[in-house]
């Protein structure tokens, strides 16, 4: 890709970043490689590649295109977002301190809280929508900060930047799961993070048919061992996942915008309805974190959660009546999905965990996706009329 710009634009790189027409064939598309080992010369004489676990052609490509979107020097794949995390946790070891934010995904509270802790890797989750709160956290054995913006389910915002700095400050690193916003809205390393941390599954991909995930970062030290465990753990995506991943994120920008735009229109349209009590989106101007979230992202992003008034049989007889949005868990399709995060994607919370952040029964989160605007507020109507 050459433009004459000092740099390409986003959209450009989303198509070209990583990517150059096959030598061999000149195909414009990356060839999904499928082979698992790789001929040699003779013995350590290979052209960069030995074995697919190690490293493979397709997957490289992904890398190289992710890690050019987020701003990194290192981009390195795994077969899901959980295994990404694992990866990133396996840099610690026992006696370690991990400050993490209070609301993250069910699946990550599960690793630290269910997996890490019998490692003798201590963890201390806490809100850090005040980032002196977070400095006061810090132990003598604390090595590293992990934190979710905005949070999942309840959409908070906490600084990255002012985090960063905290983590600078006490020799810490800092790792941000940027699954929500993606790199088209908001660049963690630019704003002092060590590591970004995506789902695949998610915006990147897209298209919901993809389980995957990767980390980014710029430290060469981390970047070789996160390497390392890729290819000692061996949780690697396949060529295929990875060609659906880079056919995927060709169209975020413009996926964006759209997932942006709708989602606008349905939380202002949730403001008004009188069966819901709260609606959490961090473009509207009541949410708290408004001010930090308008000056770390250039936009508010897809997902929103509200919270219905009543119990949980009025959320459960919303859920079912929904004909447009799929009663589902995930997030970042084409498609729009609407989920209940206290059985669904945050049952492995404590009920007393989720009742301090606030994921009660009325809770509702929808990822907004692609189809028409009408069409979804319509859904949404149908949804409140059957819940009454
Ligand atoms: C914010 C966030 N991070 C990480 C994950 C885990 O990703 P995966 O399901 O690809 O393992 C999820 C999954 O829902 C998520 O929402």
């Amino acid at each position: 890709m050459t433009t004459t710009r000092e740099k390409a634009g986003f959209d450009t790189q989303c198509i070209h970043a990583g990517q150059s027409p096959d030598p061999v064939s000149g195909a414009v598309m990356a060839p999904i490689v499928l082979s698992s080992t790789f001929a040699q010369d003779g013995p350590g004489g290979h052209k960069g590649y030995d074995y697919s676990r190690a490293g493979n052609p397709t997957r490289t490509a992904l890398e190289a295109c992710l890690a050019a979107l987020e701003g990194a020097k290192h981009g390195i794949a795994f077969s899901s977002g959980c295994a990404a995390t694992t990866a990133v946790l396996m840099t610690l070891a026992a006696g370690d301190h991990v400050l993490v934010g209070d609301d993250v995904y069910g699946g990550t509270f599960r690793i630290f809280d269910k997996v890490l802790k019998h490692f003798g890797v201590e963890t201390t989750f806490i809100d850090m929508q005040n980032p002196l709160d977070v400095l006061e956290a810090v132990r003598p054995n604390t090595r590293m900060i992990w934190l979710e913006t905005p949070s999942n389910p309840m959409l908070k915002i906490f600084d990255i930047a002012a985090i960063a700095d905290v983590a600078r400050r006490r020799g810490l690193k800092l790792a941000v799961d940027n699954t929500f916003a993606t790199p088209y809205l908001q660049r963690p390393l630019e704003l002092g993070a060590d590591l970004v941390v995506h789902s695949t599954t998610k915006y990147l991909n897209g298209h919901s048919d993809v389980v995957g995930g990767i980390v980014m970062t710029s430290d060469d030290e981390l970047g070789e061992r996160l390497h390392f465990l890729q290819k000692t753990l061996g949780a690697c995506p396949s060529p295929f996942d990875c060609y659906l991943v880079l056919r995927g994120v060709k169209t975020l920008g413009v996926r964006m915008r759209r997932h942006i735009e709708t989602a606008r229109a349905i939380a202002e349209d949730l403001t008004r309805h009188p069966r819901v009590a709260r609606v959490l989106y961090p473009g509207l101007e009541a949410h708290p974190g408004h001010a930090i979230a308008k000056r770390q992202m250039s936009g508010f992003g897809g997902m929103i959660s509200f919270e219905m008034r009543g119990g949980l049989d009025h959320a459960t007889r919303f859920l079912r009546a929904l004909r447009v949005f799929a009663c589902a868990e995930s997030l970042g399709g084409v498609e729009s999905l609407a989920e209940h995060p206290a059985i669904m994607t945050h049952a492995s919370l404590t009920a007393e965990a989720r009742q301090a952040l606030g994921i009660g029964d009325g809770l509702i989160r929808l990822s907004v996706g692609l189809e028409d605007s009408e069409d979804l507020l319509e859904d949404l109507q149908r949804g409140f009329g059957a819940s009454a």
